[in-house]
């Protein structure tokens, strides 16, 4: 079953919208709209009655709030009603939060016993760079980590910044879905765009679309291509 991504335009490329209950990875350079199309996929997830999860290492909630304030698609509204948990781990007590979740098997089994127990059916993690101040064996905690979020029943955005974007992360494997933006040079000057790289169960043709964005957020361009 598919959910829609809350990303005008965006479903049109994936036949219609995410599989539910699976894992996506969404990798791009800085200001390039990793959050933005998060926030507009919790908020979609929020709208549709969906419980859902934010989960951050680098910002207050204040400060994502502020950030997405310039656009129209809701976010405040859904922050607002209590449908969002949001959970910063740099903060004392976002830390004290997913402490009781488990005592044991560090930080992973604590973010799946959360989603587990609190039923969570849509989430976001910003992101798997701060994730690693978590780990001791980064590699390995990040393979079990990811491995642990496919099990779950939680539909998953997983932000993932490129350290070196010329080479796939691990995550890019593990991922059922991953999603890249660009930030390109084009004859007008810089252009966004975004590509779907790959998505299991799903029929794409990993074509660079055109994004805008406008006061309603992020859209993507559907029926136009980037030339490479
Ligand atoms: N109306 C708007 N309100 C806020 N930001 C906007 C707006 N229009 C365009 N932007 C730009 O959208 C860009 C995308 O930001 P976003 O936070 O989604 O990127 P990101 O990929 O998460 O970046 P980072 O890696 O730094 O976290 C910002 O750099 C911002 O300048
Ligand atoms: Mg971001």
């Amino acid at each position: 079953m598919r959910v829609s991504s809350g990303i005008p335009g965006f479903d049109e490329i994936v036949q219609g919208g995410l599989l539910r209950d699976r894992l996506y990875v969404v990798s791009g350079p800085p200001g390039s709209g990793k959050t933005t199309f998060s926030s507009q996929f919790i908020t979609e997830g929020a709208k549709s009655g969906e419980n859902c999860l934010y989960v951050t290492m680098h910002e207050t909630k204040e400060e994502l709030m502020q950030d997405m304030s310039g656009y129209d698609f809701g976010f405040d509204q859904v922050m607002a009603s209590g449908t969002v948990q949001f959970l910063n781990l740099m903060t004392d007590s976002g830390k004290r939060t997913i402490t009781q979740f488990g005592t044991d098997g560090g930080l992973t089994n604590r973010i799946v016993a959360f989603l587990e127990q609190q039923e969570i059916d849509r989430a976001v993690i910003d992101s798997t760079m701060l994730l690693q101040h978590f780990f001791e064996n980064v590699s390995d905690e990040i393979t079990g980590f990811l491995s642990a979020l496919k099990q779950t029943g939680t539909t998953t955005v997983l932000i993932s910044e490129m350290t070196d974007p010329s080479s796939y992360a691990d995550e890019h494997y593990l991922a059922h879905g991953v999603i890249f933006f660009h930030n390109y040079l084009d004859s007008g000057g810089m252009t966004r765009g975004v590509q779907v790289i790959k998505m299991r169960g799903t029929a794409i043709d990993c074509d660079i679309r055109p994004i805008e964005f406008s006061d309603q957020g992020l859209r993507v361009i559907a029926d136009k291509r980037v030339e490479a």
